[in-house]
C-alpha cells in the first residue's frame, strides 16, 4: 500500500540481495522507520519483539530467515537448526510454522550449493503469493459488504468493526480483514470502520488507525470495551477480523478480545466474519480451545504503555502500581459456532469442518 506517494510492501529484499528490509512497526504511527536485517538472530528478534507482526508477515519474515541461513551455511543441520530457532519465536500463529515447513520441504531435496538461491526465490514467491491471496480475500469480502450496502438506503454508510491489525502491516500487502474494506472504498461504497484500540499493545490504535488514515478510510477509534455497546445500539453492520490460526473445525484463534466481540455480535445478530488465507488453517488441529498454544507475553506490555509525549518523544508510561503483577495472554479462541463465515481466497466458507472441506477438498 502507499505511504505518501510511495508504494511499500512490509518486507522486501535489500539491494545487497541477501538482507531484508522491513517496516519497523514498533514506532508507528509516530515514526516510519525501515530496518535492514541480515542475520538469523536479527530475524528472530524482529519476530519475537514484534518489529514485524501479524500471522502472514511473520511467516514471510521467517522464510527469508531460512534464506539468510542458507547463504551462510546450506547444510541439512543448519536447515533444521534455523527451523527450530525461528519456530520458537512466536507460538500461536500457524503461518510461521507453515512457512518454515514449506521452506524446508522445498530445500531438503536440493544439493547444498543450490539451496541459497532456491531459498531466496521461494521466500519471494511466498511473499508474492500472500499478496495474491489477500487480493482474492478482498474480492470475496467485498461481495459481502456490497450485499449489506444494498440493503441500506442509497449512500448510507456500512459500519464495520475490526479488532487488532489484520491490515497490510500484518501481511505483505492489502491485509486480510482490511482488503475488503480497501476494495469497498475504491469501489465507492461508503464504509466507516470502528477500530478497537486492542490493548495491551494497541495494534488497533497504532497500526489499523494509521492504515485507515493513510488510505482515506473514514474511521473512529474506540476502546476495546465499546464494541458491545455499539452493537446494542445498531451502530455496527458487520465485524471483520483476522486470525492467527483457524482449526479444521473452524474455531478461530485471534488477538485477545476477539472472543468477546464475537459473543456480543451473536447476542445482537451482527454478522461476525473472519478473513484468512489458507496457510492460516491448521488442518492438524480440531479443537481450538484445547489444542492451540496461546502466547503469554510479558506483563510489562500491560503495565507500561508506549506513546508520544507532548515534546515529541516516544516513551513508555506506567499505568498501574509498581508492585501489581500483570498477566498478558495475547490471543483467544472464538468457537466456530460464533463465526458467520470464513472469508478465504477461494470464497466464503462456513466455519465448520464440512464448510472448510467443501472449500478445500484437497485437504479433506
Ligand atoms: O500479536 P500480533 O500483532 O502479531 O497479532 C496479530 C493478530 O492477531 C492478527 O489479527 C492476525 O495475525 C491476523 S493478521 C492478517
Amino acid at each position: 500500500m502507499n505511504v505518501g506517494e510511495r508504494h511499500y510492501r512490509t518486507i522486501w529484499l535489500s539491494d545487497d540481495k541477501r538482507s531484508v528490509e522491513i517496516i519497523d512497526q514498533r514506532w508507528l504511527p509516530h515514526e516510519f522507520r525501515i530496518e535492514k536485517i541480515g542475520t538469523v538472530g536479527g530475524i528472530a528478534t524482529a519476530i519475537r519483539d514484534m518489529w514485524v507482526r501479524g500471522a502472514p508477515l511473520i511467516g514471510v519474515t521467517a522464510a527469508y530467515g531460512v534464506a539468510i541461513q542458507m547463504m551462510d551455511d546450506p547444510s541439512d543441520e543448519a536447515l533444521d537448526a534455523v527451523w527450530e530457532t525461528l519456530n520458537k519465536t512466536r507460538p500461536t500463529a500457524i503461518n510461521l510454522r507453515w512457512a518454515l515447513d514449506e521452506m524446508r520441504r522445498h530445500l531438503k531435496p536440493l544439493a547444498s550449493k543450490e539451496r541459497a538461491e532456491a531459498a531466496y526465490k521461494r521466500a519471494a514467491e511466498i511473499a508474492d503469493e500472500d499478496v495474491g491471496l489477500n487480493r482474492a480475500i478482498g474480492e470475496n469480502g467485498l461481495a459481502i459488504i456490497r450485499e449489506i450496502a444494498a440493503k441500506k438506503k442509497p449512500g448510507e454508510t456500512v459500519n464495520i468493526l475490526t479488532h487488532c491489525n489484520a491490515g497490510w502491516l500484518a501481511t505483505v500487502d492489502y491485509g486480510t480483514a482490511t482488503a475488503p474494506i480497501y476494495l469497498a472504498t475504491e469501489a465507492g461504497i461508503p464504509v466507516h470502520v470502528y477500530v478497537d484500540e486492542t490493548r495491551p499493545r494497541n495494534q488497533g490504535a497504532q497500526l489499523t488507525a494509521w492504515e485507515m488514515a493513510g488510505h482515506g478510510v473514514p474511521h473512529t477509534l474506540i476502546v476495546d470495551n465499546a464494541g458491545g455497546h455499539l452493537m446494542q445500539h445498531g451502530d455496527i453492520d458487520m465485524v471483520i477480523v483476522g486470525t492467527d490460526r483457524t482449526t479444521a473445525n473452524g474455531d478461530v484463534c485471534n488477538k485477545i478480545g476477539t472472543y468477546l466481540k464475537a459473543l456480543a455480535a451473536a447476542d445482537n445478530d451482527v454478522p461476525f466474519y473472519v478473513a484468512l488465507p489458507s496457510p492460516t488453517i491448521d488442518w492438524t488441529v480440531a479443537d481450538g480451545l484445547a489444542e492451540i498454544p496461546i502466547e503469554e507475553r510479558s506483563g510489562d506490555e500491560v503495565s507500561l504503555v508506549w506513546g508520544k509525549t507532548a515534546d515529541g518523544k516516544i516513551a513508555q508510561v506506567r499505568v498501574s502500581p509498581d508492585q501489581t503483577p500483570a498477566a498478558n495472554p495475547a490471543f483467544d479462541v472464538t468457537p466456530a459456532r460464533l463465526v458467520t463465515g470464513l472469508i478465504t481466497e477461494r470464497g466464503v466458507a462456513k466455519a465448520s469442518r464440512e464448510g472448510l472441506k467443501a472449500m478445500f477438498p484437497e485437504r479433506g
